[in-house]
């Protein structure tokens, strides 16, 4: 786990995992895909001046407020709206004003698939896109926002990561457990 950002991972899943209503290590929305999500979006971030703790709230916020793992138009909404009581508990504490704002930003709008956007909105959206091999569906060139989730190798590679085979890069992403440091937390037994 990238080390500037391990504390805003625990502390994200600290807040997240007693209230999740889906299958958290495993499920198509879960840790899993969160993971690869922040993966990518660190790739798309990689030549532009972007604040890293907003690509890890958002990777480990952004589906944390979904009802089911269908269509679930408003969990965007919701997770802005956690985002910011989080804010106001003191728990996200490293961003500014306009890049908390960013942040709600993008998660309120990631489900609604929107293309247009800024270079910043895209790129979260993209590294969210690029993870639709996990359900069986391989992104279209033409459909991620960014030149960078456009390219065919891009694409191929991130496709072959969320299937969980073998690509070809050296780089990949580390799935977060987040489990094991988590265990002491209690859980609301009526959901997984
Ligand atoms: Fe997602």
């Amino acid at each position: 786990m990238r080390e500037g950002c391990k504390h805003i991972v625990y502390k994200a899943l600290a807040a997240v995992r007693p209230q999740f209503r889906l299958h958290l290590a495993g499920g198509i929305h879960g840790l899993p895909h969160w993971s690869r999500v922040w993966f990518h979006d660190r790739a798309l971030a990689a030549a532009a001046d972007v604040d890293p703790a907003v690509l890890a709230w958002f990777a480990f916020l952004h589906d944390s407020q979904r009802h089911n793992d269908r269509r679930d138009p408003r969990h965007g909404h919701r997770a802005a709206d956690f985002a910011v009581r989080l804010k106001k508990d003191g728990v996200i504490s490293e961003l500014e004003p306009a890049a908390f704002e960013r942040l709600c930003e993008a998660m309120r709008l990631h489900s609604d698939g929107h293309t247009e956007g800024d270079a910043a909105l895209q790129a979260r959206w993209d590294a969210d896109r690029l993870d639709l091999g996990r359900v069986g569906t391989r992104p279209h060139p033409a459909r991620p926002c960014t030149p960078y989730a456009q390219r065919g190798h891009v694409i191929r590679n991130a496709t072959k990561m969320a299937e969980g085979r073998p690509c070809g890069t050296v780089d990949r992403p580390v799935v977060v457990s987040g489990l094991a440091p988590l265990s002491h937390l209690k859980r609301d037994p009526s959901r997984r």
